[in-house]
């Protein structure tokens, strides 16, 4: 059995992203199955080391899962030739010196979103990565849900006939930490602009990717932005004023006329299906969408309603949905695109998501917020 080990360096992994989905979910359950078999008699094994500012955090998480290597040293781990990947999911504005120091050092680089918080510096990453001769990639994680492969299954086969609209609601009750035992969920950076925060920026890069590859080319943006809770309480107990979006309300329309509409909030309180749905309506058909599962109607089933507040609603508009079942078993969303990730470096397979598409996300949220502060309609340039 020939065996492809590869030293991966995991940084900023003691963050939410870092420890659950890439660490546990992604590294670790890839380790833990013994590898990728990518033939009869080959295997890609991995040898992750834990690298960030806090020794005794990273020691904790090390411990913890098993991991034998960590070190507060990045430099050095970089000059080890062992260590052919480097994957960054510290919080967005420092993600940039990283990524050059490990295009310096000749790693391939992975790496959460978005790369950056404006075009011109996620395209010079980009370029810094291709100009170094160096593969590369960003998550881009919501393609492999299985809802969204469930949807995508239905578009192939034609299910929806000619796809008129996308309506996406994303959100939850991110609490402010101003209520006893009622803690926030989300790292306060996330509510400060000058940290790298707001929801447009967070956001509109997941949309990005999500719309054009599954419903087609982004053309123009509209968006409005919002900051509904002016301050929140930090990690340290402080309260401190929220200077970033966090909702927003956005209509992207495509170049084959389909018209998205997607409204973002960690302030909304969830009555629906999931976190994420997405309702898609075609001529022929309909899909409700979660991060999961997904329901269908088809135009042969679908009701017809008749206005009449006078008298209950005849009709249980719930009922006439089928849901799709699960054709197959569906891995992590984060743990399928490292294993494409590492058969690229490894087998040099195809790995389109790298940091120039990464670049797009950021520029239709760089747009979005433009279109907020000049209250009007963007178009999206090729990059
Ligand atoms: N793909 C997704 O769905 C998704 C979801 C949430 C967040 N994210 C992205 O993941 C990244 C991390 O977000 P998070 O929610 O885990 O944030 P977090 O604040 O929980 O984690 C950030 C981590 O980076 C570390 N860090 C900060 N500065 C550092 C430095 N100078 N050197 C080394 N480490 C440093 C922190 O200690 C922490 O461990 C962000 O870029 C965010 O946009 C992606």
């Amino acid at each position: 059995m020939k065996e492809h080990k590869i030293g991966i360096i995991l940084n900023g992994v003691t963050g939410r992203m870092g420890t659950n989905q890439h660490l546990i979910r992604s590294i670790l359950a890839i380790r833990d199955q013994g590898g990728i078999q990518v033939s009869p008699d080959e295997i890609i094994t991995v040898d992750p080391i834990l690298t960030g500012r806090n020794a005794n955090k990273l020691q904790s998480l090390a411990e913890k899962h098993n991991v034998e290597r960590w070190t507060t040293d990045l430099d050095a781990a970089l000059q080890d030739d062992y260590n052919q990947i480097f994957f960054d999911a510290s919080s967005t504005l420092h993600r940039a010196k990283f990524v050059e120091m490990a295009a310096k050092a000749g790693k391939a680089i992975y790496c959460e979103k978005p790369t950056a918080v404006t075009t011109d510096e996620a395209v010079r990453l980009a370029n810094i990565c291709s100009d170094a001769g160096v593969k590369n990639g960003v998550v881009q994680d919501k393609l492999w849900l299985p809802g969204i492969r469930k949807l995508k299954t239905l578009i192939d086969q034609g299910f929806f006939g000619r796809i008129l609209s996308v309506r996406g609601e994303f959100g939850y009750w991110v609490f402010t930490g101003h209520d006893e035992n009622q803690p926030a969920q989300r790292p306060s950076w996330n509510y400060r602009k000058e940290d790298g925060g707001g929801i447009i920026i967070d956001m509109l890069c997941h949309w990005r990717y999500v719309i054009d590859h599954v419903f087609g080319k982004v053309k123009s943006v509209s968006c409005t932005g919002a900051t509904h809770l002016p301050e929140r309480i930090d990690e340290e107990g402080k309260p401190y004023n929220c200077t970033a979006d966090d909702s927003c309300y956005a209509t992207f329309e495509l170049e084959n006329g389909v018209i998205c509409q997607f409204n973002s909030s960690w302030d909304v309180r969830v009555r629906r299906d999931d976190l994420l749905v997405m309702q898609v309506d075609g001529s022929h058909g309909s899909a409700i969408v979660g991060l999961r599962k997904c329901w269908v109607q088809p135009l042969g089933a679908t009701p017809k309603p008749v206005w009449n507040p006078d008298i209950p609603q005849p009709i249980d508009f719930f009922e006439g949905w089928q849901e799709v079942p699960d054709a197959t078993e569906f891995d992590n969303a984060f743990k399928i695109q490292w294993e494409m990730f590492l058969r690229h470096v490894v087998l040099d397979e195809p790995f389109p998501y790298d940091l120039m598409e990464g670049a797009k996300g950021v520029q239709l949220a760089e747009l979005g917020i433009e279109s907020w502060k000049d209250r009007a309609w963007k178009d999206i340039e090729t990059l």
